[in-house]
């Protein structure tokens, strides 16, 4: 641990990225953590959903961002606040980026470990997160002796992005995608993207309340913290820091939409146009 920099502190806000407004869970949990830091978090709204795209265009899509909040905004730290976006690109990530990269795989994998007492879990996730078996091969790694059901739930995001958190379409959606869990018994269910926390009551109605949910989004909060913590890039600021918010979207609705989602007015949203290979602010 370096002292020296703990002591003095870092300054720099923390960068955080997801395809919309699924990030703004991750968000919510840090801000409340440690709400001393400064964020920069880029909904790629104009690109969304990432779930259903191919890994390696979510891959570029990543790495263009992350280059951009270490470029233009001088971050000290990335978090991918996105499922699909921490399965395709987190190694990737790490390997080209000079700043910490945290995704929300791992620390979710783990905390589903801790929650479950049968050892029957689920994970629910976007296409292209639980096809690309990340959550799977994570919590192989971390255990032989759970029995982990996984079920993709196309549709989910278009829920939350419409800001249509409870509905009755919404419960028969989720009926039928979740009836494989609910079949195989489990007591414990990852959401394994950052936008279902945003449905956890219905997720909960359906499952039935004898089975612990719990958010990627929250555990990874958690881990950012301890990692500000540890590594001496917290900051040694008094009170409460700025939270700036990006869209490469339709501004307003990301303003609208993501403030009601967020449970506090977001402020202003900049836009941010993508223009090839690099991305800059308006
Ligand atoms: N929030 C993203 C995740 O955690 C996915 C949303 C999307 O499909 O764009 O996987």
């Amino acid at each position: 641990m370096n002292m020296l920099s703990q002591q003095s502190g870092d300054d720099r806000p923390i960068g955080m990225f997801d395809s919309g407004f699924g990030g703004l869970s991750v968000a919510r949990a840090l801000i409340d953590l440690a709400p001393n830091e400064n964020l920069v978090y880029v909904g790629d709204t104009g690109r969304y959903p990432y779930g259903p795209r191919p890994l390696s265009e979510v891959r570029d899509y990543s790495l263009q961002i992350a280059e951009w909040l270490i470029t233009e905004i001088g971050v000290k730290l990335i978090v991918v606040a996105c499922n699909t976006a921490s399965a395709a690109a987190l190694d990737l990530l790490q390997s080209k980026v000079d700043v910490p990269v945290v995704g929300v795989i791992e620390p979710g994998a783990r905390a589903i470990l801790k929650a479950t007492k049968s050892g029957k879990v689920g994970v629910i996730g976007t296409v292209g997160t639980i096809s690309s078996g990340a959550y799977q091969k994570k919590v192989a790694d971390l255990s032989n002796e759970v029995n982990l059901s996984c079920a993709a739930c196309p549709g989910f995001v278009e829920f939350v992005e419409r800001g249509e958190t409870e509905s009755e379409q919404l419960t028969v959606l989720a009926e039928r995608l979740l009836a494989p869990l609910k079949e195989a018994e489990i007591d414990a269910l990852l959401l394994g993207c950052t936008h279902y926390p945003f449905l956890s009551r219905t997720i909960l109605d359906v499952m039935g309340r004898n089975v612990v949910l719990v958010s990627s989004a929250d555990e990874t909060a958690f881990e950012v913290r301890e990692m500000l913590d540890s590594s001496g890039l917290a900051t040694t600021r008094d009170g409460v820091g700025s939270w700036t918010f990006y869209s490469s979207g339709d501004t307003k609705w990301f303003h609208d939409v993501g403030s009601m989602l967020f449970g506090e007015d977001l402020g202003e949203v900049i836009p941010v146009s993508w223009d090839g290979n690099s991305v800059s602010s308006e």
